[in-house]
């Protein structure tokens, strides 16, 4: 038994010792000491040994397959080290697992490209709280407690005097409390709405609020601006109107449509057969708001105007249902 495992021992050291690549090492490992190699066959053997020459090659045994273990692992290294091709421990032909990239939102994106027409046209940026009191949301706003035209915002009330704000026009007034015009400025958030949501609306949606203030500012700068904006957005071959409209805060006040670019003007469900879809309210700030910051309405005048920006999304992407926002269907999401 002494000469069969220091032979098997000799041989097996040899041959992994040598093996070229892989596929020779996994073979000679079969081959001595798989379940029906040649340890595996001595070790067989061992019944019928006397019982202290059985002892003795037991041990023998066992201490040959540890170490011809040590040297298969001793080998499996040393082929993975600076390796390739076929066969091999490291198999460079083998095709490599697909890493998940995200991408941006598209809302993201839009808001993006809204920040830097402005940006382009000289407007700063600020930014407002989500949580309002009435005051900021309404009152400064010309909009006293109780007047009807609050109901043209269904509000969220956290409790008493605080609310969700329903629009991003309370930034206008924390802006020119602190600011002396002249000045232009954007102020980009997230508004809250007890609407329900449909093609169209959504409970939580965004805008960019934008504020110009100065001396004799006009109806016709207004215009321009939100003209300019339009046709860098949507380039100049899109159809977009100002409709003459109501906002407490504004007077005169408007609102711009661009066309419907599902039915492009004839009328849909989408647009609710207008032709139009509704981007954003606009008009010149009211005298009273003015006077709310203590501005004097004699010296400034000034215009504002509120964009919806999933609505801006829906026209650029050609989305028909302003609801697939938020619902995170990746198989809507990777087309863009
Ligand atoms: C306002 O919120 C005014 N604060 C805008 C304004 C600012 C007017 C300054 C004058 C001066 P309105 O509720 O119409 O207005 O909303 C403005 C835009 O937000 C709409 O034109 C539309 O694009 C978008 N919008 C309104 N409601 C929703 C909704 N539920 N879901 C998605 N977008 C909406």
């Amino acid at each position: 038994m002494h000469q069969k495992i220091a032979k098997l021992r000799t041989e097996a050291l040899e041959k992994i010792g040598s093996a070229p690549d892989a596929g020779a090492l996994s073979a000679a490992k079969n081959h001595f000491l798989g379940r029906k190699g040649l340890l595996a066959a001595l070790l067989k053997d061992l019944p019928g040994l006397k019982p202290e020459e059985k002892k003795e090659a037991g041990a023998a045994l066992n201490k040959l397959k540890k170490e011809l273990e040590e040297a298969v692992e001793k080998k499996t290294s040393a082929l993975g080290k600076g390796t390739s091709g076929p066969g091999s421990i490291l198999d460079h032909t083998l095709p490599g697992k697909r890493i998940p990239k995200g991408r941006q939102n598209i809302l993201t994106t839009t808001m993006e490209e809204v920040i830097a027409i402005f940006k382009g046209l000289g407007y700063s940026v600020a930014e407002g709280p989500e949580i309002e009191t009435e005051y900021y949301n309404f009152e400064a706003l010309n909009i006293p407690a109780g007047h009807p035209s609050r109901d043209m915002w269904s509000t969220l009330y956290i409790k008493d005097d605080l609310l969700l704000r329903t629009h991003t026009s309370p930034v206008q007034i924390r802006y020119m409390e602190k600011s002396k015009p002249p000045f232009a400025a954007i102020f980009p958030g997230k508004v809250f709405r007890r609407d329900a949501a449909d093609l169209t609306h959504l409970p939580v949606f965004h805008q960019v609020e934008g504020l110009t203030a100065g001396r004799d500012i006009t109806f016709s700068d207004l215009k321009g601006t939100l003209a300019a904006f339009c046709r860098e957005l949507f380039g100049k071959n899109r159809k977009v109107r100002l409709r003459p409209s109501y906002f407490p805060f504004t007077e005169p006040s408007a609102e711009v449509d661009v066309e419907c670019f599902v039915c492009e003007g004839s009328g849909c469900r989408i647009c609710k057969n207008t032709g139009w879809i509704e981007i954003l309210g606009s008009g010149m700030v009211d005298p009273n708001v003015f006077l709310a910051v203590k501005y004097d309405p004699e010296q400034i005048s000034g215009f504002a105007f509120g964009v919806g920006i999933e609505r801006i999304a829906m026209l650029k992407y050609g989305i028909d249902d302003i609801r697939v926002f938020f619902e995170n269907d990746l198989r809507v999401m990777r087309q863009f």
